[in-house]
């Protein structure tokens, strides 16, 4: 029988990079996965083929509306689905080849099948009818997330989609109707719409990505629809028929009322994930859930069976795979008798639409709620001289400060290239910098990040450029 230092179930990001960070640690790693390919949700159905479609569906929309003004000039772009799939194909592929390969590197045994936690130190891998038992000192459960579904709709991922069969519709739908406003409904619906679809999004709340800053999604909302989103907030989808034609989308107010249909040849729903725990035989081994379905853990990772751990999507928290993967590096630290810690306060959040949404830290929203006195730093890409020239002048930046310390609690941007420029407040945060920290460290002219130092600026009303 094989006997290991550690399994890991699941070879997301969270399960992939503690394995490896686990190896590195000198540990006799095996990870198991019942996929057919390595790299889970994130690189199989999630961050990277929505990316890829997301890039190239944005060359095609700046081909066909951008390159003129530039004085660039092209016969209008002609839309080859097929190909623009194998485009997201191959990037998928060269991502999962990535991971075999680091598999190889580190020396971790890759087991295929479905892992049962039989109890302390014991894992069933099970594959076409057959099972192994595989001893180990330790387990990180790293099961990841499902879609959450709408009672009383089916998903048959070709007509009434989650998000992978919006990753791989076969052609550009008339119209597109989404239910909830997320990440998900609002980048997806970003592809489709930027290849034709008319986009109509159906949102529970009043208001669209709900736990970012309200004012960024109150200008995200306004420029969303100048791009030709619809949205119905402060509804529900209750029910869907299908005639030969068209699906029929029953909409209500969420707080009551008169009903009304929508035509949509495509719906997709996206009203946030759940924890995946089937098959691992958590109840039988004893490792406790929380009252959401996630599996409970201690701030150190650990399960309520000892020698069992879980990270990623699968317990509390944001379901990020950055998240996933810092989680995984801390507890296989953790597991090495070493200090692992994951930061929950600096994990930046990105919506990678054009333009991008980024943010990292507090909202002021949750600064109000927790009685902190702050102050408030904006600075708009009008006023941005790259942005100025490139002619990409949507969105702001917003800095937050604590009123009497001045440290950083939370920066917040839209804006083109917003999800590469949160990085540097994210560093000052993790350093317990301040606003004028950000805003004396000398910025390169001319970059968009210019905006960040000038809203710093603007927190202590001395911006230059406003
Ligand atoms: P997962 O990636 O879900 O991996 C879990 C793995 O465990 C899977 O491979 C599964 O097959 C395997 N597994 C489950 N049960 C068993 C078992 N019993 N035995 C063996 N194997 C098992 N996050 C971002 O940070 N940025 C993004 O841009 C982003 N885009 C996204 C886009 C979409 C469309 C979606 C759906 C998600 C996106 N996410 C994004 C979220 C991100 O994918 C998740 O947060 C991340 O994948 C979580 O990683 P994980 O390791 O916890 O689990
Ligand atoms: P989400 O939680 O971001 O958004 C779901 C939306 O649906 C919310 O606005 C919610 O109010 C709404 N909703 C819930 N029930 C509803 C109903 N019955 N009718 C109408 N609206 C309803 O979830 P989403 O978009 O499905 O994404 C799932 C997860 O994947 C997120 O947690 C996100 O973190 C992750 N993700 C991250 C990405 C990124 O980092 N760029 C990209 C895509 C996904």
């Amino acid at each position: 029988m094989a006997t290991y230092d550690l399994v890991v179930i699941g070879t997301g990001p969270g399960g992939y990079v503690c394995a490896v960070r686990a190896a590195q640690l000198g540990m006799k790693v095996a990870v198991v996965e019942k996929n057919a390919t390595l790299g889970g949700t994130c690189l199989n159905v999630g961050c990277m083929p929505s990316k890829a479609l997301l890039h190239a569906s944005e060359m095609f929309e700046e081909a066909a509306h951008s390159f003129a003004k530039m004085g660039v000039s092209v016969s209008a772009p002609k839309l080859e689905l097929p190909a623009m799939m194998n485009f997201k194909q191959q990037g998928i592929d060269g991502n999962v080849k990535g991971v075999e390969f680091l598999m190889k590197k580190n020396k971790i045994d890759v087991l295929k099948g479905t892992g049962k936690i039989l109890g302390t130190g014991k894992v069933e891998v099970s594959a076409d009818g057959k099972s192994q038992l595989v001893e180990t000192k330790n387990i990180v459960i790293a099961t990841g997330s499902d879609i959450a579904r709408l009672k009383g709709i089916e998903i048959d991922e070709k007509r009434i989609v989650s998000s992978t069969g919006a990753l791989s519709l076969d052609k550009v739908p008339g119209k597109l109707l989404i239910v909830g406003a997320g990440v998900i409904g609002l980048e997806l619906g970003s592809v489709w719409q930027r290849l034709g679809a008319e986009v109509i999004v159906v949102e529970f709340l009043d208001r669209i990505l709900p736990g970012m800053d309200g004012e960024i999604a109150k200008q995200f909302q306004r420029i969303l629809e100048k791009q030709g989103f619809a949205f119905k907030l402060g509804s529900k989808v209750t029910g869907v028929e299908a005639n030969s034609k068209a699906l029929l989308a029953k909409v209500e107010p969420a707080a009551g009322g008169a009903a009304e249909t929508l035509e949509a040849d495509v719906i997709l729903v996206c009203i946030g994930r759940v924890p995946y725990t089937d098959g691992l035989g958590l109840k039988e081994a004893g490792v406790a859930l929380d009252n959401r379905g996630r599996v409970q853990i201690d701030p150190h990772f650990a399960t309520s069976l000892k020698g069992v751990y879980a990270i990623g999507d699968v317990v509390a928290g944001p379901m990020l795979a950055h998240k996933a993967e810092d989680e995984g590096v801390a507890v296989a630290e953790i597991i090495a008798g070493q200090a692992g810690h994951v930061n929950y306060d600096v994990i930046p959040g990105v919506v990678y639409t054009t333009p991008e949404v980024s943010c990292v830290g507090k909202t002021e929203e949750e600064l109000k709620q927790d009685g902190v006195a702050y102050t408030v730093g904006k600075f708009p890409f009008t006023a941005n001289g790259r942005s100025k020239v490139n002619q990409t002048t949507d969105g702001f930046v917003k800095v937050l400060a604590d009123a009497k310390t001045d440290r950083v609690l939370g920066v917040h941007i839209i804006g083109r290239e917003a999800g590469e420029m949160i990085h540097e407040a994210a560093v000052l945060m993790e350093f317990g910098g301040s606003a004028e920290d950000l805003a004396r460290t000398c910025h390169a002219h001319p970059t968009r990040s210019e905006a960040i130092k000038e809203a710093a600026l603007a927190v202590g009303k001395r911006a230059i450029h406003m």
